[in-house]
């Protein structure tokens, strides 16, 4: 294997651009993931270390969680129904990752911890436990139109109104208070951060409004929770969905924690196998408790790596942990603004770029698909990233985005030099264009006549067709 030199961005000297030690800080890892070093085929020949900057879409095992998981899953097995040794440590560890999983998210003793696919299935369950007054929706959902679809289409099923949100966060929380006082709101449903500019939404603020118009709150947390401590308790939040597969925890388990009694008034969410008290030919008594909403088997490595993710994000020291992800974020911000063409995307004039941003950065070239871009900086940087609409349209349409953008995130593996890497490849695109000539193909770019070839166990077809679902229309 021949390994290909990059050359760093020659215009961003990380000591110019970070004071202090931040430059060492951002310039290694702040945990170990599993893949960190995996080598990426280049389209005109060579390898480079794969520059990982797509951790908002899934993010790598920690190194931690992959050794936890090669632990335990000797005994891995059926839970709840088994008497056997193997069944009752799987039983043990699956249960036992609810409570690790509310300590992890501060919440309350008497909270629900339900495992789930994903955010997106929490909030699909959340949607099914509204709550009714003689038989009808005892009120709206209200929700902004800066929401991943996960937090938004959930909601369209059930009474509900949207909010544009203002050029501004005071103007937004204004908007949101507007639209309380108008009345009969059951719901506000917020993310944590966006996945699209990363920009962190002031949810203990948001929980108090929706609490002083008779409202409750759900967080959608699947950004937030991998770059921020979150305490439910202390923000008075009531609500809070999140992914493992975001959360450097493999086998994408999702979880709900929140207030028990609209859970346990809700539909069940899977109806089968171990969400019953007593089945009838026609007719059933449903369970309470998580078991209400987890029928079938559960994903129980799922849960259990993600428990073992949130210890180890816990243990995290905060301050560093701060430091290392702005100092990336603001290193590769500074580089992206100086670069001719390029646009660095935000919702909110008044976040703060430190405080209230996570790792997530949106930016657009002028004069390139963002596809195009995309297909470039991997087939010859060796860089992932992700383009596209991000789940997000509507927020794409209103930021002048329709046919989308590129967005690099990025977390506890990450090293500058991953930030360095992307620079350096928008710079040459700027410099001299393109090094190869790219084809649309299944409506993704991709490289011509690319004969690179995937691991011997991995199949060999190009991962592009259906792989984009919220690019289309
Ligand atoms: C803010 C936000 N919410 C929800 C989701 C959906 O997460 P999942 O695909 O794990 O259901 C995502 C995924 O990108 C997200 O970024």
């Amino acid at each position: 294997m021949t390994t290909a030199t990059v050359s760093p961005a020659v215009r961003n000297n990380p000591a110019d651009v970070l004071a202090g030690d931040l430059a060492a800080i951002a310039g290694r890892p702040l945990s170990a993931v599993t893949g960190a070093e995996i080598q990426a085929p280049l389209i005109q020949g060579g390898h480079v270390r794969y520059a990982n900057l797509d951790y908002g879409a899934s993010a790598p095992a920690l190194s931690v969680v992959s050794a936890y998981l090669n632990e335990i899953l000797p005994f891995y097995a059926s839970v709840h129904r088994g008497a056997g040794y193997a069944s009752q440590i799987s039983t043990s560890v699956y249960e036992n990752a609810r409570n690790i999983v509310r300590d992890f998210v501060g919440g309350r003793p008497d909270d629900s911890v339900i495992f789930t696919r994903n955010t997106t299935d929490s909030l699909n369950l959340l949607a099914g436990c509204l709550p009714h007054t003689e038989g009808r929706p005892a009120g709206d959902v209200l929700y902004l139109d800066i929401e991943h679809h996960a937090n938004l289409l959930p909601w369209q099923g059930v009474p509900h109104r949207s909010v544009v949100a203002a050029p501004t966060i005071a103007g937004t929380i204004a908007a949101l208070l507007a639209e309380l006082q108008e009345g009969h709101v059951s719901l506000l449903a917020v993310t944590g951060a966006s996945n699209v500019t990363g920009e962190i939404l002031p949810i203990r603020a948001l929980a108090a409004l929706a609490h002083e118009h008779g409202a409750r709150i759900v967080v959608d947390a699947a950004q937030l929770a991998p770059h921020r401590r979150i305490n439910i308790s202390a923000d008075d939040v009531d609500y809070l969905a999140f992914s493992g597969h975001k959360l450097y925890a493999p086998f994408g388990a999702g979880v709900l924690v929140g207030r028990t009694d609209w859970l346990d008034a809700g539909t069940p969410h899977l109806a089968g196998g171990g969400a019953v008290k007593e089945a009838k030919l026609d007719g059933v008594s449903w369970a309470t408790g998580p078991a209400r909403h987890e029928g079938g088997s559960p994903n129980v490595l799922g849960a259990a790596t993600l428990a073992r993710a949130t210890q180890v994000i816990a243990s995290l020291d905060q301050d560093l942990w701060h430091a290392h992800e702005s100092a990336i974020r603001s290193y590769l911000v500074e580089g992206l603004q100086k670069l001719e063409g390029v646009t660095v995307h935000q919702i909110f004039a008044d976040a703060d770029p430190g405080t209230g941003t996570i790792g997530v950065v949106n930016f657009s070239v002028a004069g390139y698909d963002a596809g195009l871009v995309a297909a470039y900086l991997s087939a010859e940087h060796g860089v992932g990233l992700r383009d596209g609409r991000f789940c997000a349209h509507p927020l794409l349409k209103r930021l002048g985005l329709p046919s989308g953008s590129l967005r690099a995130s990025f977390g506890v593996g990450s090293r500058l030099e991953d930030a360095e890497r992307l620079l350096a490849g928008l710079e040459q695109l700027r410099r001299t264009g393109l090094g190869w000539d790219y084809v649309v193909d299944s409506g993704r770019w991709v490289p011509a006549n690319d004969t690179r070839t995937y691991p011997d166990w991995a199949p060999n077809t190009p991962g592009t067709a259906g792989a984009a679902p919220c690019l289309d229309d």
